[in-house]
């Protein structure tokens, strides 16, 4: 499955006021890999994933989905293979009604209006908010277009989910419900977080971000247990792998390494 490939090469990106975001960055991720990116605020995050997804172009370098370069020109082609849920859900939904918003993709393909149904049913089912379908989405709680945006994603059923930051503002049955689904997405999954304990759970490799370069790329038990590195980078090891703060107990990496 090499054409879900994504392959970063020596990636620079400078915003106009000539902010440099993204300097020098490169590596690969294959089909089926689950990564982490993490780093600071303003660290270069969503700046990267906006270059993956084609939404901003490089200055230099450039990014590859399967053989396919990410160009003005083969937008559709990677549209189709990747989705991306907006760190803000504003950017992401614009329709009248929740329904429209995860319908749009696959009528955008398409679809027969029975065959968009079914999907929109299965999406809104997934992250547990079929009952708002027919709501209005700037009338929803901030968790609730999180959830909406998430489905918007998913109707579209990519080979590649990209996210960014899709646990903040959810409450803790809605963040599970995202990690679960997460976990059940078995082709590749790119996730930006500051929910490191989200992050140890969905993703086996971790690369985390410091001024817009990679400080470091390695699996989960490796960077996330690094507490100078960490450190380092504006971070936190995360709760679940911290010592207990009454007893000091040890928790024990390989036992949570398990759980997923
Ligand atoms: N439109 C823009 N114009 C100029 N600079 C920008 C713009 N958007 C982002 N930046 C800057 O680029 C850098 C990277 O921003 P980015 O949003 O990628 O960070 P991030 O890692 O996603 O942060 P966060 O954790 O806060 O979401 C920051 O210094 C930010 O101020
Ligand atoms: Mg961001």
């Amino acid at each position: 499955m090499s054409h879900h490939k994504i392959e970063v090469k020596n990636l620079h990106f400078t915003y106009p006021d000539d902010h440099e975001a993204v300097k020098n960055m490169s590596f690969v991720i294959h089909h089926g890999e689950s990564v982490g990116i993490i780093g600071a605020n303003g660290a270069g995050k969503s700046t990267l994933l906006m270059l993956l997804m084609g939404v901003l172009f490089p200055d230099r370098g450039e990014v590859l989905v399967g053989d396919v370069h990410v160009t003005k020109k083969t937008l559709p082609l990677i549209r189709q293979r990747l989705g991306i849920v907006f760190q803000n859900p504003d950017d992401q939904l614009f329709m009248t009604t929740v329904y429209d918003d995860v319908a749009f993709g696959p009528r955008n393909y398409k679809l027969d209006e029975k065959e968009v149904a079914e999907r929109v049913k299965q999406a809104l089912d997934m992250v547990g908010i079929y009952h708002l379908k027919d709501r209005a989405p700037y009338k929803l709680s901030g968790g609730e277009k999180r959830a909406a945006a998430i489905a918007s994603v998913l109707s579209m059923q990519p080979d590649v989910l990209i996210m960014d930051e899709p646990t903040a503002a959810l409450d803790p049955k809605s963040r599970r419900r995202v990690i679960q689904l997460l976990n059940g997405f078995k082709h590749t999954k790119i996730i930006t977080s500051h929910d490191l304990d989200m992050t140890y759970e969905t993703c086996q490799r971790i690369i985390v971000i410091q001024n817009g370069e990679i400080a470091a790329d390695g699996p989960r038990e490796e960077i996330l247990t690094n507490e100078e590195l960490l450190d380092r980078c504006g971070l936190e090891m995360p709760l679940s792998l911290q010592n207990c703060p009454v007893c000091g107990h040890k928790k024990s990496v390989i036992r949570l390494a398990g759980t997923n």
